[in-house]
């Protein structure tokens, strides 16, 4: 079988890793294609080397841009890309313009489709996000969801022969990378102490555009009674440039983006995770580090059933949300065992098509 990967974006080098290492052990070939969304070293780079992720086949460098110029730009490429390496399967992954390009341009094309962490939703239609995975869904001939719920959201859209609940694949990646830096402290570049600081990060177009809102996020960081460490991601460090918001004011410690390991011990040492994020919270409750997220939803409800996450609807409240008493311990497991990577490729394996 022969899987041609279209990722562009941080949280997708980290669910590539474990695909493109479970595709290697079970003798499958793989093609990589980076679009170039994320280009820092940083937000791109480092993962490919911390997660042993093999160097893309193809770059196409797209960079930033509205949404229409950024895909656009990637499906203009695209298309002669996949006719050149006539894929068995086009899998795609999460929500990002990255994403929904390669979705459509495998349709258009008749490539078989498969959407990795499919069913996702948070009925917030503003978000770019939500756009781009409902769309992606919809297109895809293979819907490999990674949990009960997210199956669930499938089947009400109609799409439930499609579907296959295979686990989550960043559950594999973080219980491993947790394994390997277990007992070390956190390297973190500012003096903290395990235990006794906050970690956040706030890159979300809902809640960077905005000015008021992003001001009021970042003054109520700045007010918590312990160090935030925040990982500070291009998008935000852009628009409080843009707005003059200081992001240095108060409790804040900010730093520039961390790579997957070392984001691994900062969160499992943090006393808290204050987020808007959908990764880090999955991380928070796998690691369990109590999360508060600043958004008006989540697609992972379930960290929320748990007790393990909490919505910050006022952000007057974000202290006492942060404060609050810890959650009861679970032994809940609702992403996973570890071993969502190999379930997946066996299962597009069993379903390659014979092509003309
Ligand atoms: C994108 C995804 C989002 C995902 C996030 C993870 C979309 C619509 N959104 O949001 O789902 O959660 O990635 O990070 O695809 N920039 C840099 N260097 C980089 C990358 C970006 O400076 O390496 C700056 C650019 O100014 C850019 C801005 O960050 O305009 C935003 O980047 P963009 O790719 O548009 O979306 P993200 O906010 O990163």
């Amino acid at each position: 079988m022969k899987v041609l990967s279209v990722v562009g974006a941080r949280p997708q080098f980290v669910k590539l890793a474990p695909i493109a290492h479970a595709l290697r052990a079970q003798g499958h070939e793989h093609v990589i294609v980076h679009t170039g969304q994320h280009y820092d070293a940083k937000m791109s780079d480092v993962f490919f080397q911390d997660l042993r992720i093999p160097a893309p086949d193809v770059h196409l460098g797209v960079g930033s841009g509205s949404h229409g110029v950024q895909t656009g730009s990637m499906l203009a490429q695209l298309d002669a890309v996949l006719e050149e390496h006539d894929p068995d399967w086009v899998l795609v992954y999460g929500d990002t313009n990255s994403t929904i390009a390669g979705a459509l341009s495998a349709v258009k094309l008749h490539y078989p489709l498969a959407h990795l962490e499919a069913g996702l939703r948070s009925f917030n239609r503003r978000m770019p996000e939500e756009h781009n995975r409902v769309l992606t869904d919809h297109a895809a001939d293979l819907c490999l969801a990674p949990t009960d719920v997210a199956r669930s959201h499938l089947e009400s859209e109609g799409l439930a022969e499609r579907t296959v609940v295979t686990g989550d694949v960043m559950t594999d990646v973080c219980l491993a990378t947790a394994e390997r830096v277990r007992g070390t402290p956190p390297t973190l570049p500012v003096g903290v102490e395990a235990g006794g600081y906050v970690l956040s990060t706030i890159h979300r177009a809902e809640n960077t555009d905005d000015p008021a809102r992003l001001a009021a996020i970042v003054g109520g960081l700045a007010g918590l009674p312990c160090p935030v460490v925040l990982t500070a991601h291009p998008r935000l460090v852009a628009k409080a440039a843009e707005h003059r918001i200081d992001l240095s004011q108060g409790a804040l410690r900010t730093i520039e983006p961390l790579n997957y390991p070392e984001m691994i011990g900062a969160i499992a040492h943090a006393r808290a995770v204050v987020t808007d994020s959908g990764g880090l919270q999955k991380e928070a409750f796998l690691l369990r580090t109590p999360c508060t997220t600043v958004r008006t939803e989540t697609e992972w409800t379930e960290t929320i059933e748990l007790g393990w996450n909490v919505l910050a609807l006022d952000l007057d409240e974000l202290s006492t949300l942060v404060d609050r008493p810890a959650p009861a311990p679970t032994e809940a497991t609702p992403y996973g065992d570890g071993h969502a990577a190999t379930a997946t490729v066996e299962t597009l394996a069993a379903r390659v098509r014979s092509r003309p």
